[in-house]
């Protein structure tokens, strides 16, 4: 190793100076930094995991984000006894422990980029039918639509998605008084039932 140190040195490679005196190590991105405590359940590219019942948060949209993480530390979202993973993350949320490290991490999700949904040859058709209805605040294809206050929903996976619509519909989501996005979603998940979400999420998943 040693030789090899010596025998680089000894090439005499012509050292740009400006360049490496004006080269300014760049200050660590505070939402980078914040997003450490993040990925172990999430995934290292905000990609999820399943396994730890932790969805996917790469490319969401951080107005969105922001407001689940408000909620969770405020118990807005994940403070019904029944909620056992909305309560992992409340415990998970207060690491976050000013509102500029909450907006500076959900800045860097919605930076990250979204992994594609793994291929399904399974027989969509039932929860594409049923997509329709949830088009206009989620985006033809799940992309979200931040005017609607409608998170992206591409790139969550099904076990997760069905989740959230029993939520929805059992009242552990969108019942707090000051949660006006989450109760929008209520009457549309009441709509559902177990089967037709679980055609929904599954379709949603693929997108
Ligand atoms: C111990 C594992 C764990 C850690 C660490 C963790 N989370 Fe979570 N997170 C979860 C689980 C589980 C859920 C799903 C909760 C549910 O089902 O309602 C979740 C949900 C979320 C959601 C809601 C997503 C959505 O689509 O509504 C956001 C946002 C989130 N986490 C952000 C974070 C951030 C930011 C950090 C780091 C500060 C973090 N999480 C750390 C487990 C974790
Ligand atoms: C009128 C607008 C609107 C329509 C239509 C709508 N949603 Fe939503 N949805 C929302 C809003 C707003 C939220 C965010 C709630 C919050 O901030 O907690 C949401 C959240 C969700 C979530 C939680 C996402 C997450 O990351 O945790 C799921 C799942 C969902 N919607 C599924 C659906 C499905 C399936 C349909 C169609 C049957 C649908 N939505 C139709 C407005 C809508």
């Amino acid at each position: 190793m040693t030789l090899l140190l010596l025998s680089l040195f000894a090439l005499d490679v012509p050292v740009d100076q400006d360049a490496v005196s004006t080269e300014e190590v760049a200050a660590p991105d505070p939402g980078a930094m914040a997003y450490a405590s993040c990925g172990g359940c999430h995934g290292a590219q905000g990609q999820g995991n399943a396994a730890l019942n932790s969805p996917a948060l790469a490319g969401q949209d951080a107005a969105y984000t922001a407001r689940q993480l408000r909620n969770y530390k405020a118990g807005i979202r994940g403070a019904d006894p029944e909620d056992v993973y909305g309560a992992q993350m409340r415990g998970m949320s207060n690491v976050l422990v000013d509102e500029a490290a909450l907006v500076a991490v959900s800045e860097y999700i919605a930076s990250m980029e979204r992994s594609a949904p793994a291929a399904s040859d399974a027989d969509l058709s039932a929860g594409q039918a049923a997509y329709a209805n949830c088009v206009s605040c989620h985006g033809q294809k799940g992309e979200g639509n931040p005017v609607m206050n409608g998170p992206a929903l591409a790139g969550l996976d099904a076990p997760y998605l069905e989740r959230q619509l029993e939520h929805f519909r059992a009242g552990r989501r969108g019942a707090h008084a000051e949660d006006p996005w989450g109760a929008s979603m209520v009457p549309l998940a009441k709509q559902l039932d177990a089967e037709s979400s679980a055609a929904l999420a599954a379709y949603i998943a693929s997108l």
